[in-house]
């Protein structure tokens, strides 16, 4: 059995049980979406139909303002219990690794991404160049060049009118958002110091299959499909660390190996330093597959007159110069549900600022760094990071194009 905490396992998933009601709204032509009237029914592509996907959909039709039309994933059983959920026509569900491209060149408004993080630049950039709005999952890459494709998709997206939302729940959440209001205006003072951590009971201990399809299906195990577990996982906790931190990471200094998983994939244990400007330094540790550990999102800054706290699964607060305390209530479902209510918002007002892509290029170069910088087994910075350009290239022979 899974961990309950888990906001990213593929098997700790929580299913919501509210039922749709769009039957009340107008459907709009794809071309007058761009900035659509309030109660116009977003037609959505799913790209990726696995555990994240297929729970993502119901969030997305219980508001009554999007319809699934069509879906690709790699796998012919995963469209088909999608599209039997969502009765999609069977000519619009797409197989294979470049299925999602005869979605994209359909009649359709957005699409939703929710395949393996390797995945992710390419096909949204592709959706972006197809003229879709785009809701992404975290993490957006898993090395930097694949950061920097983000980048551009997002700022293409904006000079195209094109809304691009990635989905990190605890930037959607109220009191995460409050908490940093407070930090902004100097309720901690000057920031000092920081502390993050991701420990996890889930990950279990598997190797990647050296099976083409069985690799692919159990991706996560895959350091160039996943990115490996501080990319994958930790950068939850990381992407509210660089959010209070408000700054890139100047270099990163790190360890990390396998103590209780395979030889073979990804580690099981983190220990980072960064060097933030203003010689700011963050510690970071993650560690995952430890059956008994409390799971925890944690990412604390002290500042000069007090600190700010945050947990994914229980508070988040300021003590400062004032004080404020919010308890997370299911986070995990609350802050999709606000991220697919704000996608809905942002292209029905024409918003196409994409504020949630530079953020997520920062804490996901930050991840990479921190990663990189271990298995060098010493210091990175994130200069010779861009640089350098190191991609993950995923061994896709033996798959079905
Ligand atoms: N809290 C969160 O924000 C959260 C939680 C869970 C997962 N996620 C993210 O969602 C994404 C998907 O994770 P998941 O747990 O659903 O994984 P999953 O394995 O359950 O689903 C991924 C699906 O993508 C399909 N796929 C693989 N390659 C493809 C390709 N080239 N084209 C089309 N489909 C392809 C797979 O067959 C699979 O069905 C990941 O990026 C993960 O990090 C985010």
């Amino acid at each position: 059995m899974q961990p309950k905490q888990d906001p990213s396992s593929v098997s700790r998933r929580t299913f919501v049980a509210a039922a749709a009601a769009a039957s009340a709204f107008t459907i709009v032509q794809p071309s007058a979406v761009r900035s659509a009237a309030a109660n116009s029914v977003i037609e959505l592509g799913l790209i990726g139909c696995g555990g994240r996907g297929s729970w993502i959909t119901k969030l997305f039709t219980e508001t009554g303002k999007y319809r699934f039309v069509a879906c690709a994933d790699y796998f012919q059983d995963r469209v088909d219990a999608v599209g039997e959920e969502h009765k999609i026509d069977k000519p619009r569900r797409h197989t294979g690794l470049s299925g999602y491209k005869k979605l994209l060149a359909s009649k359709l408004d957005a699409v939703v991404i929710e395949t393996p993080p390797v995945f992710h630049p390419q096909q949204a950039m592709d959706a972006v160049d197809a003229d879709k709005h785009v809701y992404c999952a975290k993490p957006i890459a898993i090395d930097a060049p694949g950061c920097l494709t983000i980048s551009a998709a997002g700022k293409k997206a904006t000079e195209k009118k094109l809304v691009f939302l990635v989905d990190f729940q605890t930037r959607a959440n109220e009191h995460y958002r409050e908490c940093l209001r407070r930090v902004r205006n100097g309720d901690i003072g000057r920031i000092v110091m920081g502390d993050a951590r991701y420990p996890w009971s889930g990950g279990g201990r598997a190797e990647p299959s050296t099976n083409p399809e069985e690799r692919l299906r159990n991706w996560y195990h895959a350091v160039e499909i996943s990115g490996d577990f501080i990319v994958e996982q930790s950068i939850h906790s990381l992407d509210v660390a660089t959010w209070i931190l408000d700054a890139d990471p100047v270099s990163a200094v790190g360890f990390g190996g396998r103590k209780v998983r395979p030889a073979k994939g990804i580690y099981d244990h983190f220990a980072i330093t960064y060097a933030f400007p203003d010689k700011v330094l963050l510690n970071f540790n993650c560690i995952q597959s430890i059956p008994a550990v409390i799971d925890e999102i944690r990412a604390r800054v002290y500042g000069s007159d007090g600190y700010i706290d945050t947990d994914y699964y229980s508070d988040v607060m300021v003590r400062g110069k004032q004080f404020y305390r919010g308890r997370n209530n299911n986070l995990y479902t609350t802050g999709t549900q606000v991220n697919t209510q704000e996608f809905h918002q942002a292209i029905v007002e024409g918003k196409t600022d994409n504020p949630t892509v530079a953020p997520s290029v920062r804490s996901n170069l930050t991840a990479v760094l921190g990663r990189d910088a271990a298995y060098r087994g010493g210091e990175l910075t994130l200069e010779t990071l861009i640089k350098e350009g190191r991609k993950l290239e995923p061994d896709l022979k033996g798959l079905k194009a």
